[in-house]
Formats: C-alpha cells, sequence, structure tokens
C-alpha cells in the first residue's frame, strides 16, 4: 500500500487497518508528525517557583521544563553535553541546579554550564569554553493561556500561529474565569495498547461510541444517561465544529446542568467577552464537552454524580504520547478554575478519577476498544481491510450552522465522521507523498 492509495481511499471514506499498528509507519510518524508539530508539554502551573522543573516528552525525546531564576518557563533536552546521559532522573522536583550523574557536570536554572570537575587538569589551563555547553534549548517552546507547548522544528510556525482560529475555543476553555486554570496535581500516566490515532480520533469526533461501549457506566447511573438526552434530541443533541487545527464537540447543555456552581457560571459569565458568554448562555446554551488539538491533545469536559443526584464537571486534558505502533502511554492532568472552592476542586478530581482516571469506568471501557483494534489489525491479511469513515459526511453531510458564534464550520450534529476524516487528512499530509 502506498500513500497516494491511502489518500485516494480515505477521500472516498475508508481507511487501511494497518496504519493503527505498522512499525514502518510508527517510526515514519516520529519524524514526520511528531518531529514537526506542536506538542503540548502540560500546564504551567505544574512548574510555579524558580527551580520547579518537570520532565516531559515528545515521542521519546525527553525535554527538562523549568522555570528559570526570572520566574520564565524554558524547556532544554535532558541530555548532558559531555557523554549524553540524562540529567533529571527524576519526573518532576525542585532544585537550585541540574547536576549531571555522571560526571557532575552541573548546570544553572538556566541552561548555563556552571561546573566541571576538575576542569583545567582536564582541559588545560585556559578551561573548557563553558559558554559553548549549556543545556541545549529545544528548537521552538510556546505558552498558551498556561498550556506549554515545544515543537522541534525550529522552521514550523510559531506557537500562535499554528493554533490560527483554535484559539479562540481554548480561549473558550481556558480562560473563563479571570485567574485561568490550574492541575489539581500531577498527571496520571499509564501505558496501554492502542494507537494514539485511534484515541485521537476517538475524542476528535467518536461520540457515536458513547450511548453503547460506556452504557454500563450510564446503566449503574454514574454518569447522565446520555442514550436518553439523545433520544430526546435525537442527532440535534451536540455541534461538531471543524476548526484547523483540531475540532470540537459541543453539548447542548448551560454550564449549571453540567454541575457547575453558580460562582462559578457567574464568573464565567463575567469574564467572557459577552459573544462567547452568550454561547454558555440560555436560551441556547453550548458547552465545550470534548476538544481536540492535533495532533494528540484531547479535552474532555464530562460530569459525573459522585453521589446520589450530586453531578460534579470536571475538565481532563490528556496527551496520548506514541511508545509504539500499537502502544502509547497516556498522560492525563485535571484542571480546574483556579478562583474554585476547595471543596468543589476535591470533588472534581474525584469524578474524574471515578470516570477518565487511569482505574475510571469510561477509560477502561475506552482503553480496550483501542487496544482490540491495535491488536486486530497487526495481522497481513486484517491489516489490509479497510475502516469505514463516511458517517455524516459527503452526501450525508449534516447541516451547517449558519448563525454559529465562533470561528470554523459548526455542523449541526452530534456524531459525524467529520473530525476523524480532518485528522487521517491531515496525518497523510504531514506523512509525505511517498513511504
Ligand atoms: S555525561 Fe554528564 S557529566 Fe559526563
Ligand atoms: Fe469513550
Amino acid at each position: 500500500m502506498n500513500a497516494s492509495s491511502l489518500r485516494d481511499e480515505l477521500a472516498r471514506g475508508s481507511i487501511r487497518g494497518y496504519i493503527y499498528s505498522d512499525p514502518g509507519v510508527f517510526a515514519r510518524e516520529r519524524t514526520h508528525v511528531f518531529g514537526k508539530t506542536w506538542n503540548c508539554l502540560g500546564h504551567e502551573s505544574e512548574v510555579p517557583l524558580p527551580g520547579d522543573y518537570v520532565v516531559r516528552y515528545i515521542g521519546d525525546d525527553a525535554l527538562i521544563v523549568t522555570r528559570g531564576s526570572s520566574g520564565e518557563v524554558r524547556a532544554f533536552h535532558n541530555v548532558c553535553r559531555h557523554r549524553g546521559m540524562e540529567i533529571c532522573r527524576a519526573e518532576t522536583g525542585h532544585a537550585t541546579q541540574h547536576v549531571c550523574p555522571y560526571h557532575a557536570w552541573t548546570y544553572d536554572l538556566d541552561g548555563h554550564l556552571t561546573g566541571v570537575p576538575m576542569e583545567k587538569p582536564g582541559y588545560g589551563p585556559g578551561g573548557l569554553q563553558k559558554a559553548d555547553f549549556g543545556l541545549l534549548p529545544v528548537a521552538q517552546f510556546g505558552i498558551y493561556n498556561g498550556l506549554m507547548f515545544a515543537n522541534l522544528d525550529p522552521a514550523a510556525p510559531a506557537l500562535r500561529a499554528w493554533l490560527g482560529d483554535f484559539a479562540w475555543y481554548l480561549d473558550l476553555v481556558l480562560a473563563r474565569t479571570p485567574l485561568g486554570l490550574e492541575v489539581t496535581g500531577p498527571p496520571q500516566r499509564w501505558i496501554t495498547g492502542g494507537n494514539w490515532k485511534m484515541a485521537s480520533e476517538n475524542f476528535i469526533g467518536d461520540s457515536y461510541h458513547a450511548a453503547f461501549t460506556h452504557r454500563s457506566v450510564m446503566e449503574i447511573g454514574l454518569h447522565p444517561n446520555t442514550m436518553r438526552d439523545w433520544t430526546k434530541g435525537g442527532n440535534r443533541h451536540g455541534v461538531h465544529v471543524q476548526v484547523e487545527p483540531g475540532s470540537l464537540g459541543f453539548t447542548r447543555l448551560a454550564p449549571a446542568q453540567r454541575g457547575y456552581p453558580a460562582d462559578l457560571v457567574d464568573l464565567f459569565q463575567a469574564t467572557l467577552p459577552p459573544v462567547q458568554a452568550r454561547l454558555l448562555s440560555e436560551p441556547e446554551p453550548r458547552w465545550p464537552s470534548r476538544i481536540h488539538l492535533y495532533p494528540n491533545l484531547s479535552f474532555l469536559g464530562g460530569a459525573c454524580y459522585v453521589a446520589p443526584g450530586v453531578q460534579i464537571p470536571f475538565l481532563t486534558m490528556r496527551v496520548w504520547r506514541p511508545i509504539g505502533p500499537a502502544s502509547m502511554e497516556v498522560w492525563s492532568w485535571v484542571l480546574v478554575e483556579r478562583e474554585a472552592h476547595p471543596e468543589f476542586k476535591r470533588l472534581s478530581q474525584r469524578a474524574y478519577m471515578l470516570t477518565f482516571g487511569s482505574s475510571g469506568t469510561e477509560e477502561q471501557d475506552d482503553a480496550e476498544n483501542w487496544t482490540s483494534i491495535a491488536r486486530a489489525s497487526r495481522g497481513p491479511s486484517a491489516g489490509a481491510m479497510e475502516q469505514l469513515l463516511t458517517m455524516n459526511v459527503a452526501q450525508h453531510a449534516p447541516p451547517v450552522v449558519t448563525d454559529w458564534p465562533g470561528p470554523g464550520t459548526a455542523y449541526d450534529t452530534t456524531y459525524a465522521d467529520i473530525g476523524q476524516r480532518w485528522l487521517l487528512e491531515r496525518w497523510l499530509s504531514d506523512m509525505g507523498p511517498e513511504w
């Protein structure tokens, strides 16, 4: 199978299963997708003080993300300039300097090489030109509304240019109170089978699965009953917004119906520009429930009953870090408004843990699907089989919402393959013409 055949088939509405498990595809993605795009590293609130650091990854490239002495956050490759040792061996911490475990070369918080043991006996009376051996900063680093991103490609467009019109929606989700969001703690991490594209496609547009894959969760009353809501609204319960480089799904709910307390709802209304505030208000409220930014950053604005009749909302952010053709490391954070009451923050974390935490019911439902699809596509015969992506696209395209207030194209539909098709087209474009 060659790339142009995949493109032709995708234009007709199908994709071959092997792209979710093939080692050659994975090897090319490392350079052509993750080596050239903006990758989310986490949230700025994870490193609040000078000296705080976390170690984050773009594929297998490890980065030290640290707040320097001036308060500025930077990202350096976690590779000693002497013989390539990993400098930070802890995943998170606080340090006044970073000392390599191998021969103790020492770097300050701004990445300068400040200490080389036995420098003059070893490198001559003039010592080493230490200015030439500071930690290497990642090619590009940027922060948007607290989200930290890095790009390994120095020639890639700047972060704000890359986000384009999608930033309007990130503002709606990340900046709806004056202080914005903070993490409730360190990210949960776990390794699971499945390919990063399938998880990303699930979040970019597959609302179709929710009523079936997660049916048991609704039946036991842990999750609001999506099936019942859909039955009431048919395919009109949601709005799918396609806006490069990603997409969103909106649910016809006001924040209070999602379970947000009145003080936060008032703060949303007072903080957001009127056009965005109206989007969250009666008579036609829309709540951004799933958000995906290419390639592998997803958000879910969900809710869960933490006690009978007590529905608590949460916002989880996750990066589907590819670590193999059919495996990924999930990095999953909970974000909450800084102004929220401590008890709401605690309950929001609990609502997440029950559903989309590493042991959460719905997370495990999803992981089983993704693992199974990757496993099923490993065989040469099964891998060549075509999967179908024609729901509510092309001749079945849902109506466009003509008075939608935000950028991009809004479709009046709950479920469709629009986002999945867009993601795969973008991925094929990044993978290049010949492979
Ligand atoms: S490898 Fe780091 S000091 Fe030698
Ligand atoms: Fe799901």
